[in-house]
């Protein structure tokens, strides 16, 4: 079958297509029917239908006979280790860390918070949640204390799992004052928490809220699988918005599973038994739906990777992970392959090391630049393949779809629309603009499975961010266009969200924390260009009349706080002093204008500028800290 004759298929009849997905997965109450629509513009997938997500990605494989078959491949060069775990060893080890939270009270509903490095415990923590139909939040280990804190107070969880450290390239990260610093701030308090206690680094256990996971998990009694509705959260994962309060993405479980079977035949081309590799972290959408679920859902081999693309120990270290383990699909960030690229231009390291089981390589994150594109092709000598999603919608929105027919690539597009995805290209009243014309990229209701469905305690927030500004339509917060062909460029976001390293960050939160400073009245953080990250955020900040610290104190002590609450994810390190900010005369900051300036682009000075003079001087200001960057 063609793509257009899939996606034809779908659009002729999207309620046949998905009932017919949905055969693919085992339920114990299979789907009569595939969307409920009586909420409109809310939406539910297979209404009434029940099954259980540990179940279709761990057990039904052992029950078939591949309990021998390796399910996660944990390869670490930071810890110099590889460790394998078959299908029926992650079944053991999954049901008995189930039955140890279930021994605690964990059951169907209840909330778990997930904090932990790039260890299989980590997957093995999200199935368990998933086993007792409690629901899961992961939080990524680069976060700080206080973000953690946001989510420990939105979510309240019954029990925080967690690791004593993760390992970053040259140091050790420990969790332990992260997370006792994050439960003192937090009002809500977790009954218990259960630590990893890696070699690495030792944690002081609380008496009497703290288990070491060994001691949990020993003598526990197996937990069997709890069938869940289809409906029902499966997991909230939180990103950013435009404020300092994220957003909690509801995952229902059902929709889940059929959308992320089918990606994985589909986009990825993967059979059950193939090695799948994506190369992010489980505090990510990508790891939710490819480090985790996705592959395991099909019967896959999952690497899960504690490292970095260079420094561990080399740039080489992909092409090896991609030898010694026989990966036939390769998922990361374009910010990855340019880090690669620093480091060895010419791709030499790959000499030595034989990638040929290599099937395709999959971009996705940020917008692939075509210069990277090229130079990974080149290197692997495979298809790369960019595609595009959000933490959202959990699967590509548009992507070129591998696994039905491999479409010839355009730079810069990821290709086309996939099943369940009415791409609509939008102006500022809710036209459809012409083809080829930029706009708001939207997507025409409902969304497919696999979706969010809300926003944890936040449907009006759901609503007005992504529902309300295109009535009838999901609102991507990407800007873009679609060719005559249909092939979809995705150029920039509408909104305050910024992507460093592939990693999606809010300049509102940094704005929130700069903005706490005493001495700063006034502040404004942007995203300007950086050939390695894709962009990186730099602050701007007016201090009080009567100030008169040295600049550079102040400016040290900003990095300090975004670096302490947000952490180091951020990647917050350039900050300048200025008199004013650029307004409009309605007191707008014009914040895409400064962007222009700190890149050396051309730009328009705005009409509605109330003193032009202002952007001389944010000129002269960059110009002292190098910027425009040669
Ligand atoms: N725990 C603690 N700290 C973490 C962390 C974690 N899980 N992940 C990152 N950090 C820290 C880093 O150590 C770094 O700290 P520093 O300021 O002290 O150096 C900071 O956060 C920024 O990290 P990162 O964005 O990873 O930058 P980097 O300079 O260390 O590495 C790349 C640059 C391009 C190699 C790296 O960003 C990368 O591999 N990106 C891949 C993108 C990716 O996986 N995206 C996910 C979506 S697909
Ligand atoms: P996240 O929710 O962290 O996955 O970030 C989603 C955002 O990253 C999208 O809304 C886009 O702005 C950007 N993005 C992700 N993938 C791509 C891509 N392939 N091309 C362009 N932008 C992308």
């Amino acid at each position: 079958m063609s793509y257009k004759a899939v996606h034809d298929a779908w659009k002729a009849d999207p309620e046949g297509f998905w009932l017919r997905e949905a055969a693919r997965i085992d339920w114990s109450v299979p789907p009569t029917r595939a969307l409920d629509d009586s909420r409109a513009p809310l939406y539910a997938w297979y209404p009434g239908a029940e099954a259980n997500t540990c179940w279709n990605a761990v057990d039904r494989h052992v029950e078939a006979g591949h309990g021998e078959r390796i399910a996660i491949i944990h390869d670490s060069p930071v810890t110099d280790s590889v460790s394998r775990i078959t299908y029926a060893e992650l079944r053991d080890r999954v049901a008995r860390l189930a039955g140890a939270l279930a021994a605690r009270g964990i059951g169907r509903g209840d909330r778990v918070i997930i904090y932990m490095p790039m260890v299989p415990e980590a997957l093995e923590a999200m199935l368990a949640c998933a086993r007792l139909g409690a629901v899961h939040s992961v939080v990524f280990g680069g976060f700080a204390a206080h973000e953690l804190a946001v989510r420990i107070d939105d979510f309240t969880p019954k029990a925080i799992l967690s690791a004593s450290c993760g390992i970053e390239p040259g140091r050790v990260v420990p969790y332990g004052p992260l997370l006792e610093d994050a439960i003192s701030q937090a009002r809500h308090a977790p009954e218990f928490c259960v630590i990893l206690e890696r070699p690495q680094a030792q944690v002081a256990l609380t008496p009497g809220r703290d288990i070491a996971w060994a001691d949990f998990v020993a003598g526990a009694a197996p937990a069997p699988c709890v069938p869940v509705a289809a409906t029902d959260p499966l997991y909230v994962l939180y990103t950013s918005g435009t404020t300092g309060q994220p957003k909690g993405v509801v995952r229902p479980s059902g929709g889940h599973m059929v959308a992320l079977h089918w990606s994985m035949e589909n986009i990825y081309g993967m059979r059950p038994g193939d090695v799948f590799w994506a190369a992010s972290d489980v505090g990510w959408v990508v790891g939710h739906s490819y480090i985790c679920y996705g592959p395991l859902l099909m019967g896959c081999t999952t690497v899960v990777f504690e490292g970095k693309p260079v420094g561990t120990p080399d740039a080489a270290t992909f092409w090896r992970v991609i030898r010694d383990h026989g990966v036939r699909a390769f998922f990361t960030a374009p910010t990855a392959f340019r880090a690669i690229k620093r480091e060895d231009p010419k791709g030499e390291m790959i000499a030595g090391y034989d990638t040929s089981c290599l099937q395709a390589l999959f971009l996705a994150g940020e917008r692939a630049d075509p210069d990277t594109i090229e130079w990974a092709a080149k290197v692997l000598g495979v298809p790369v393949i960019d595609h595009w999603w959000q933490t959202e919608t959990g699967w590509a929105i548009a992507a070129n779809p591998m696994g039905i027919e491999a479409l010839p690539v355009k730079l810069g597009s990821p290709t086309v629309a996939m099943p369940g995805y009415d791409i609509r290209i939008l102006d500022e009243g809710g036209h459809e603009v012409p083809r080829g014309t930029l706009g708001a990229v939207a997507v025409k209701l409902p969304l497919p499975p696999g979706t969010l469905s809300t926003l944890w305690n936040a449907e009006e927030r759901f609503v007005k961010s992504y529902l309300s500004h295109f009535p009838g339509y999901y609102e991507t917060g990407d800007a873009g266009y679609v060719d005559e062909e249909g092939y979809i460029y995705i150029m920039a976001r509408t909104d305050d969200v910024i992507n460093v390293a592939g990693h999606r960050l809010s300049t509102g939160a940094m704005e929130e924390v700069l903005a706490a400073h005493p001495d700063v009245a006034e502040c404004a953080v942007i995203g300007i260009a950086d050939a390695l990250k894709g962009q990186l955020p730099m602050g701007f900040v007016c201090l009080n009349r009567g100030c008169n610290r040295e600049h550079s104190e102040v400016i040290r002590e900003c990095i300090a706080m975004v670096r302490d609450q947000i952490g180091p994810v951020a990647a917050f390190k350039l900050t300048v002093v200025v008199e004013r900010l650029p307004k409009t005369r309605s007191g707008k900051i014009l914040r895409a204008t400064m962007v222009r300036i700190a890149n050396g682009e051309a730009f328009r000075t705005p009409a509605t500028i109330d003193d032009p003079a202002v952007l001389d001087e944010i000129r002269s200001n960059l110009s002292e800290i190098g910027y425009p960057a040669r």
